[in-house]
């Protein structure tokens, strides 16, 4: 067993129950909730119907639970991440991550009711009770939002947290508790002062936790997340899926533990818990693993202690399973297969599938399906080992937060924002091309099959043999994983007056960043703000920021970064040296190699910086000379899916 490898138990031990705090919470549970945390699924209080959020379509598909059919599938908008009903229907409510807002729709009709303008990046939401207001967590801003469902507007905007994206409800309606997504920590939300009341942390290396869920009756909350394993890459020892589970009573005591879930099944690993659900009886706890294509059935101990045992083997899912739920009556279970775009309705008791509804049809193209099949999974041929997928680092092709000790050096893991234009890839400029990426599946991180044929032109060193090596156009699926990485969107800065309006500081930045004396254009060049290209030789520039890291091996030229959608991608730099954009250019740069700015009065460089964070402020063109061909091309625009 690996040493770093985190123990099953974190802490334990037999305790006193303090039933006075329990009774407390069980009186004040008494109302049960249909939906009480973020899903893209939410069951109908009377169990009839099923709402599922089709992220990558823009759709909400309404399923009937009787006749088990999808009726009906209504049009929302830009990346659904979160649904719920309102009250007992007939209108429900969808977060748009890519839209900064929610809409309320009409269930029966399909009709759009109403457009809410939120804070950036709604990701869960969550109704009272008696659907007169829903909270939405807010991830890049940090915020949990209070809307008004009658009135239709936003009432309060509370802050959560660092990049909040679980959410749930307590059943007395009292406290929000959200997630964050980077560092698992859970925060409680008091909704009467509006404040984080308490606060839940685990260990440093614990990382997306982008759900949690609440025990209907006990004081307990449950956080599927990952552990990632910094300083180490190997197939089994850099990613690790667990699950927490908060003691929510007030007060000292044992306060959180940790379950490592990849040897809750003796020798079967799963990785990357997404979900979990509990039956409404709190009896029985499903956890779903998006990276193996698994769910976990457990019986729920009332032992404040080894809290779940596993109701035997777990049940294998569709593809990339996103979310479950569990009917009012405990009896059916649903898992939403986000990758096979269905919904599987599971008998509680045998667990065997009664019925597979398909809930819309596939986005895009094929190709890009099947890359993001691929980027999700850990099983073959990406790994043989089952616990690291692309996805565990790249999620959803956003950035994991961390730096990563390589052997090369270290290295922030960074977003696929605008890729398809900002070849070369790697801050070392080590692949031009995604399918490159074939190393890293064969790699000891990864130690999957792959997919060419043969021998790969061998590492010796640092050199930097993908260059020489052409790996696309030689395998369908690989070619599939470089469609889907170069055709991830993204949108807008949430720091801007209007799309291309910058407000009057960021304007004023605009002016220093363009400036002749400062030069930052000189290499931030192009709509992509990047003068990286693929004509050899690359261009590489040593800026004085190689100098920190001993463990440096690959030399102090860099590849210039794209700077569109830099606002959200802390810490900075290819070391993660720089904690905040100001960091970049003002403690990072005392040499002023990277752009000049030590001349740069405050004032200036807080306009610089505000320029920054509103990019991009406008859509920059799909086709620039640097364009690859693997991408999803003629997406039109105004399209949902985009
Ligand atoms: C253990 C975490 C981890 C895993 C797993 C992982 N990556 Fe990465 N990825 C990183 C880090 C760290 C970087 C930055 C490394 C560098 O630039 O040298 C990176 C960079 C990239 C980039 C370059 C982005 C750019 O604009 O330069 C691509 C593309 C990428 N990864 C794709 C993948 C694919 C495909 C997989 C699965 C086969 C994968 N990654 C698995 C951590 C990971
Ligand atoms: C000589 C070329 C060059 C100039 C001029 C330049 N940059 Fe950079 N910039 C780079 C390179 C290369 C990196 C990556 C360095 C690293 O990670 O160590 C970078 C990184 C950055 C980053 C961090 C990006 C990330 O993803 O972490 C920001 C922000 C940035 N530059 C802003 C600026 C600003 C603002 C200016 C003008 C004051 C400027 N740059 C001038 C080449 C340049």
């Amino acid at each position: 067993m690996n040493p770093m490898k985190p123990s099953r138990i974190t802490t334990g031990g037999l305790r006193m129950r303090r039933s006075l705090g329990i009774l407390a919470f069980l009186m004040a549970a008494s109302i049960s909730l249909a939906g009480p945390s973020n899903s893209l699924m939410d069951v109908h209080p009377n169990g009839k119907t099923l709402i599922v959020a089709n992220n990558d379509n823009g759709t909400v598909t309404l399923v009937d639970l009787v006749t088990k059919e999808a009726v009906r599938e209504i049009k929302v908008g830009k990346k659904p991440e979160g649904v719920t009903w309102i009250g007992d229907g007939p209108l429900a409510a969808a977060t748009l991550y890519h839209e900064q807002s929610i809409v309320i729709f009409d269930t029966n009709t399909g009709k759009i009711e109403k457009t809410i303008k939120t804070a950036a990046e709604p990701y869960g939401i969550v109704a009272d009770a008696k659907g007169t207001r829903a909270y939405v967590s807010h991830e890049y801003p940090g915020l949990v939002s209070e809307i008004d469902l009658q009135e239709g507007k936003v009432l309060r905007e509370i802050p959560a947290g660092s990049m909040v994206r679980g959410i749930a409800i307590a059943p007395d309606g009292k406290r929000v508790y959200v997630s964050e997504f980077y560092t698992g920590v859970l925060n409680a939300i008091d909704l009467a002062s509006g404040k984080i009341v308490d606060s839940w942390k685990g260990h440093s290396t614990d990382n997306l936790a982008r759900h949690v869920l609440l025990h209907p009756t006990r004081p307990k909350a449950y956080l599927g997340h990952i552990r990632s394993m910094i300083k180490i890459g190997d197939g089994a020892g850099s990613i690790f899926p667990q699950l927490s589970f908060c003691d929510l009573k007030p007060g000292e005591g044992r306060r959180r533990v940790a379950f490592g879930m990849d040897t809750f099944n003796s020798l079967y690993v799963v990785t990357n818990p997404w979900e979990s659900a509990i039956s409404p009886d709190g009896k029985r706890f499903y956890l779903i693993y998006a990276g193996t294509n698994d769910m976990n059935v457990c019986n729920v101990i009332d032992d404040d202690y080894k809290e779940v045992e596993s109701a035997g083997y777990p049940t294998r899912t569709g593809q990339n399973p996103r979310a479950v739920r569990v009917s009012p009556d405990s009896k059916s279970v649903y898992v939403y297969n986000a990758m096979d775009f269905s919904v599987d309705i599971y008998n509680a008791q045998t667990m065997a599938v009664v019925k597979n509804i398909k809930t819309c049809e596939q986005p895009k193209t094929p190709e890009w399906v099947r890359g993001k099949i691929l980027f999700n999974t850990a099983n073959q041929p990406m790994s043989s080992r089952r616990w690291v997928a692309c996805s565990s680092c790249h999620p959803d092709g956003l950035h994991d937060g961390r730096v990563w000790q390589q052997a090369e050096g270290l290295r922030k893991a960074t977003a696929f924002v605008g890729m398809a234009n900002t070849h070369p890839l790697h801050w070392s400029a080590d692949r031009d091309e995604v399918q490159d990426f074939e190393y890293t599946v064969r790699s000891k991180l990864m130690q999957g099959i792959g997919f060419l044929k043969g021998q790969l032109k061998p590492k010796v060193g640092f050199h930097k043999a993908e260059l020489e090596e052409k790996t696309s156009g030689r395998s369908k699926d690989l070619d599939a994983i470089a469609i889907y990485c170069n055709s991830l969107e993204y949108p807008l800065s949430p720091h801007i007056e209007a799309p291309g309006k910058l407000k009057p500081a960021a304007m004023r930045g605009k002016d220093v960043f363009f400036r002749k004396d400062v030069g930052c254009a000189t290499c931030h060049s192009g709509p992509y703000y990047t003068d990286s290209s693929l004509t050899q030789p690359f261009n590489l520039h040593d800026i004085g920021t190689g100098r920190g890291d001993k463990t440096e091996r690959m030399g102090t030229k860099f590849d210039t970064p794209t700077l569109l959608g830099i606002y959200r991608a802390s810490p900075y730099l290819h070391d993660g040296s720089a904690k905040t954009l100001l960091d970049v250019v003002t403690m990072q740069n005392k040499e002023d190699k990277h752009g000049k700015t030590s001349q740069l009065k405050t004032d200036e460089i807080g306009d610089l910086v505000e320029f920054l964070k509103s990019l991009p402020y406008q859509s920059p063109p799909e086709v620039t000379p640097n364009t690859v061909p693997f991408r999803v091309q003629s997406m039109k625009k105004g399209d949902p899916a985009r």
